[in-house]
């Protein structure tokens, strides 16, 4: 019997990749960069399963491309902004993420910049580097403390909960702000507030939304004006949910005191970015759920995902379960 044909756009850990070959005919592209739309376009066309990265903007047009015999989508990332889920709905297509096995590596990743933006980590590198360290100084590089400074969280989802919880650790007040969470969590020590409040009481802001038409840009002038100035922002979410150009002004006007993102729009942010002049923004190249072990299970994750699409089975980790009705 021959095997479902199945489009991978990008090299994933081999623990994912193996088992994919023993059960799919692998198209896989090797490159470095994503596929290009046209190679794109190209590639999907017959297939019956697509694992896909955040890069790759899988929209009607891809999915007519791939054609009716496409049975699964399988994005190897918990977000899924890059899909378009309600096209995937209309055509029955499950469309696939993975969840979990990323939330301590991208917390903890979190809780670095946090430690590394409020703490001036990179800066201070840079001070001895370039040979600036004369002698210890009572006030040198003065930075935020963590014992006793107010967390405030947007999004109080795993990856949220999972930065409370490290937070608690440090004797921090927790704070958190989530307008789809129903209820309040007693089993954590953490507050809900609004928005307004997050804004105004927390010494750091972490975010932790996923990317939606009311998160688009949530951390705007405005908002940035109503942070301390003593605030650290924190983003480990989606580059949009910051206006890069409100942040830029509130870091070089120190209206806040630094930043530490991990995500920036666009992805790669162009090295001809003033962002990247600013001494009190730490940056990393989206990097937070890579520890070893979370991206080997992330491809696990997405090549079960990816399987039991391809048998009509229900897929373990699934963020349009409605489709099922649709069969
Ligand atoms: C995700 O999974 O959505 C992250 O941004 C990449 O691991």
């Amino acid at each position: 019997m021959s095997k479902p044909k199945v489009f991978v756009t990008r090299v994933i850990p081999d623990k994912g990749l193996d088992m994919l070959r023993d059960f799919c005919e692998v198209d896989l592209w090797e490159d470095e960069l994503p596929p290009s739309r046209d190679e794109l376009m190209k590639r999907v066309r017959g297939t019956e399963g697509l694992l896909t990265l955040l890069t790759d903007k899988i929209d009607d047009e891809a999915m007519d491309a791939a054609g009716k015999q496409l049975k699964v989508i399988s994005n190897h990332a918990v977000g899924f902004d890059n899909i378009d889920v309600q096209a995937a709905t209309a055509r029955k297509i499950p469309v696939g993420n993975t969840p979990d096995v990323l939330t301590d590596a991208t917390a903890d990743f979190a809780f670095a910049l946090m430690m590394a933006a409020g703490r001036r980590l990179i800066e201070a590198d840079h001070y001895v580097r370039e040979g600036k360290w004369k002698t210890w100084g009572p006030k040198l590089l003065l930075a935020t403390e963590m014992k006793g400074a107010t967390l405030g969280l947007i999004g109080f989802g795993r990856i949220g909960k999972a930065v409370a919880r490290r937070a608690m650790g440090f004797d921090m007040r927790v704070i958190y702000y989530d307008s789809s969470e129903k209820e309040s969590h007693s089993d954590y020590d953490a507050t809900r507030v609004d928005f307004e409040t997050l804004l105004q009481e927390s010494d750091f802001i972490s975010l932790h939304t996923p990317l939606m038409p009311a998160t688009r840009h949530l951390i705007d002038a405005q908002a940035l004006s109503k942070m301390k100035p003593s605030a650290v922002l924190i983003n480990t979410a989606r580059g949009p949910i910051v206006d890069m150009d409100a942040l830029y002004h509130a870091l070089k006007e120190h209206l806040i005191f630094a930043a530490g993102l991990d995500v920036t729009e666009p992805e790669p942010l162009p090295m001809d970015s003033p962002l990247l002049t600013l001494d009190n923004l730490v940056i990393a190249p989206h990097i937070a759920s890579a520890s070893t072990v979370a991206r080997d299970n992330m491809s696990w994750m997405a090549a079960k995902n990816l399987i039991a699409g391809l048998k009509r089975e229900s897929l373990p980790n699934c963020v349009n379960p409605e489709v099922y009705s649709k069969y």
